[in-house]
């Protein structure tokens, strides 16, 4: 830490009584009714920050908004009217924008565009820090390899060096290239494997090995933290045996250890507290001693630490130096933030137009297209198309989980968009019933059928046991299909979904997610050809609920092929009642152009292990050509297997990408470095480590890709 800085917060701390510092340690929730009561608590410097969302799942229920003037009257309280004047933070969950709102995050990651997700962060960041928030509640990185789990919207997908590109772009989005005054302080949540949660259940338990856990949920923390991401907050789950807030080895040994974390850890709503329902903790008291000593540094919502600190370092349980320290990492946060010297909302002019444009730019390369037969889509603008379907009208679902404050008033339905579109689109009496559209599909080239899940069944508790098309679309789609029509799906979920039996029915499919406020815009100019699909999937997609957990990163296993990867034998298969290959494997996504790839390249065949140890590595290249007749965007993914190894690593795993745009004929030469960070994986000594032996390096469009090349390391 800058000396500077530490004087300041040593000095700051040095004035400081007992009960001020415990204040710091709290954060409670503001609404308006209770402004007065607040505002008392802030002038008796018993709160450090304040959490703006009236209830727990802050992400599905609609949230009382605090005006700016009502923070800064709050915040002139602290700095006017505390003894020590310290000003306060405010803490909202901005997870995918604000009143304009951007794709669900996992639809961001679809993007695999890193450029585009720290753009539009930026924007998120502008209408945040207007709005008085200096602090949120994001970056979501949880791993999630289960499509049961509501909460993989919010997440960055199954992959972890996906997720790690994601972190940082998101706290540089949020943050800048560094926390500093213009700043909207970032939290990497949730520490950790609540993405693992058994069943796709909400908060349910966990179970990670070490190994596990350093190779594939704990990358995208790492590189949140070292892009300087302010706060942490920890999960909800328990995991290995005891639950986040009590795990002395996750978060002071590992977090703030291992990981140099500098920042400081928020507990989720009420953790602390859970420690009773855990039965870890007889009563409050007792969990906050845990609590605190394992290393968590401000208790949200529910006062134990306000309420316990003071007594259990009477009593000697809990040192005035493990306060000093959570005190220091929370001024440290506010200091780099300015918020000394400019407590107080600084409001900008925001063009809200552009910040849309960019919300619809997201839309556009997010949404993936997972079937095109005959090459259906694009959809000529004077083909006679009917649209109907669950989706057609719908506005909120389109914004997604966790968008309280978005402005739905600024949103178009698909339905709108057409009929103000120079397209020769037409509509049923009804979008939805399907006996009244049926005398509609006789006079339609094709018909497209919206179809999706609303946000209500998306993010914070709100997991599904099936998550394949509902029964209802099911059997919309086979009436429509009885009468002989080509059917177009377009597919408006939060989360992967599992479309074995709803594919043969569609012709076409074109998946939307929830892309937010812009997301009508973009599905109408991707069905007529506008815009260029360019999504990749996240995540896998299953063809049953039954494969969950399916991923494809897993690990090799006892027969010689991975059943991701195809059926190995006519004896030896996975399940007796479907293939157990996904129905669209990660990385996979089709475009209206085709692309080609020239051979793989590499600038050493050998390299030896020191080398790489001194930082060196080998150059691959390769050639990508769109060779067919439009524009269109590919995303290049190099996939590398340590062929031979002591522990069991997976068959691929995704180490570097590149999205290029490319006109019909153009092509480019693209060059990836592979070093020792590439090469290497976490052993079950906790060591990263390389190993000498083979190394295959797969370049291509998915976790499917065959060409290959290898490397030795010797
Ligand atoms: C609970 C959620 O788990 C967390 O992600 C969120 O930030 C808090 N509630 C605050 O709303």
């Amino acid at each position: 830490m800058d000396i500077k800085l530490r004087e300041r917060i040593d000095s700051i701390i040095s004035k400081m009584t007992l009960k001020e510092k415990i204040g710091q340690l709290n954060q409670e929730a503001v609404s308006p009714k209770d402004l007065e009561k607040i505002k008392e608590r802030v002038r008796n410097g018993e709160l450090g920050s304040i959490i703006l969302a009236s209830t727990a799942t802050a992400g599905n229920d609609a949230q009382e908004k605090v005006y700016y003037e009502v923070i800064d009257e709050i915040q002139k309280t602290a700095v006017e009217e505390s003894r020590m004047g310290i000003p306060l933070l405010f803490g909202r969950d901005i997870i995918h924008g604000y009143t304009t709102v951007f794709p669900v995050p996992l639809a961001l990651s679809a993007m695999f565009n890193p450029d585009l997700v720290k753009t539009a962060y930026s924007h998120i960041a502008k209408e945040t820090k207007n709005n008085g928030v200096n602090w949120t509640f994001a970056p979501m990185i949880d791993i999630s390899r289960d499509s049961r789990w509501g909460r993989c919207i919010e997440g960055i997908g199954e992959d972890p060096y996906v997720g790690g590109v994601m972190a940082e772009a998101i706290v540089k989005g949020f943050q800048g290239e560094e926390l500093s005054p213009s700043s909207v302080a970032a939290t990497a949540k949730h520490f950790i494997g609540y993405g693992a949660a058994e069943g796709g259940r909400d908060y349910d338990k966990t179970e990670i090995s070490d190994y596990t856990l350093r190779n594939f949920y704990l990358p995208p923390f790492k590189k949140a933290i070292d892009a300087g991401c302010a706060t942490v907050m920890n999960s909800f789950n328990e995991i290995n045996g005891t639950s986040t807030a009590a795990s002395k080895k996750l978060l002071r040994k590992m977090l703030k250890g291992e990981l140099s974390f500098e920042g400081f850890v928020i507990s989720d709503w009420g953790s602390v507290e859970k420690l009773v329902f855990f039965g870890q903790a007889s009563d409050k008291k007792e969990a906050a001693k845990i609590a605190i000593n394992a290393g968590m540094d401000m208790d949200m919502v529910c006062r134990a630490f306000f309420d316990n600190l003071e007594a259990l370092v009477s009593e000697g349980k809990v040192s005035e130096a493990t306060i000093d320290e959570a005190v220091s990492r929370i001024l440290g946060v506010k200091l780099k933030l300015g918020l000394f010297e400019n407590p107080y909302v600084v409001r900008q002019d925001i063009n809200i137009e552009e910040t849309e444009d960019c919300a619809e730019k997201c839309a556009d390369e997010a949404m993936v297209l997972l079937k095109n037969n005959e090459n259906i889509l694009p959809l000529k603008k004077e083909a006679a198309v009917l649209f109907a379907g669950p989706m057609l009208s719908e506005k909120h679902s389109l914004m997604g989980s966790w968008s309280a404050d978005g402005d739905v008033t600024r949103v178009k339905s698909i339905k709108e968009v057409l009929k103000e579109s120079k397209v020769n689109a037409f509509f049923a009496e009804s979008d939805y019933l399907w006996d009244g559209i049926l005398p509609f599909v006789r006079m339609a080239d094709a018909v497209v059928l919206t179809l999706g899940e609303s946000r209500k069944v998306t993010g914070e508790a709100n997991s599904l046991t099936k998550v394949e098309l509902p029964a209802e679309q099911m059997e919309f789609i086979k009436r429509v299909h009885a009468l002989g029509v080509k059917i177009i799906g377009v597919m408006a979920f939060g989360r992967p979904i599992a479309l074995f039996d709803a594919e043969p029915y569609l012709d076409a499919i074109l998946y939307i997610w929830h892309s937010g406020t812009r997301s009508a815009q973009s599905a109408v100019s991707a069905l007529y050809g506008d815009v260029n699909p360019s999504g990749r999937l996240p995540m896998s997609f299953p063809r049953y609920t039954g494969q969950i957990p399916i991923y494809y990163n897993r690990e090799k296993g006892a027969i010689p092929l991975n059943s991701y990867y195809g059926e190995t034998n006519k004896r030896v298969h996975s399940y007796h009642d479907s293939l157990a290959t996904p129905m669209y494997p990660f990385g996979y996504g089709l475009s209206y152009t085709e692309f080609s790839y020239g051979e793989i390249t590499s600038d050493k065949t050998k390299i030896s292990l020191k080398d790489l140890e001194a930082g060196d590595g080998f150059s691959l290249s390769i050639t990508v050509k769109n060779t067919g007749e439009r524009e269109g965007a590919e995303v290049t993914q190099v996939y590398i297997t340590d062929k031979v190894s002591s522990m069991v690593r997976p068959i691929k795993e995704l180490k570097a990408f590149s999205k290029n745009v490319l006109k019909p004929g153009e092509e480019v030469k693209l060059n990836f470095f592979i070093d020792f960070e590439k090469l290497g994986y976490y052993n079950d000594e906790g060591e990263f480590t390389v190993e000498e032996g083979e190394f295959d390096i797969w370049i291509g469009k998915d976790a499917y890709v065959t060409d290959k090349i290898t490397v030795t390391v010797e």
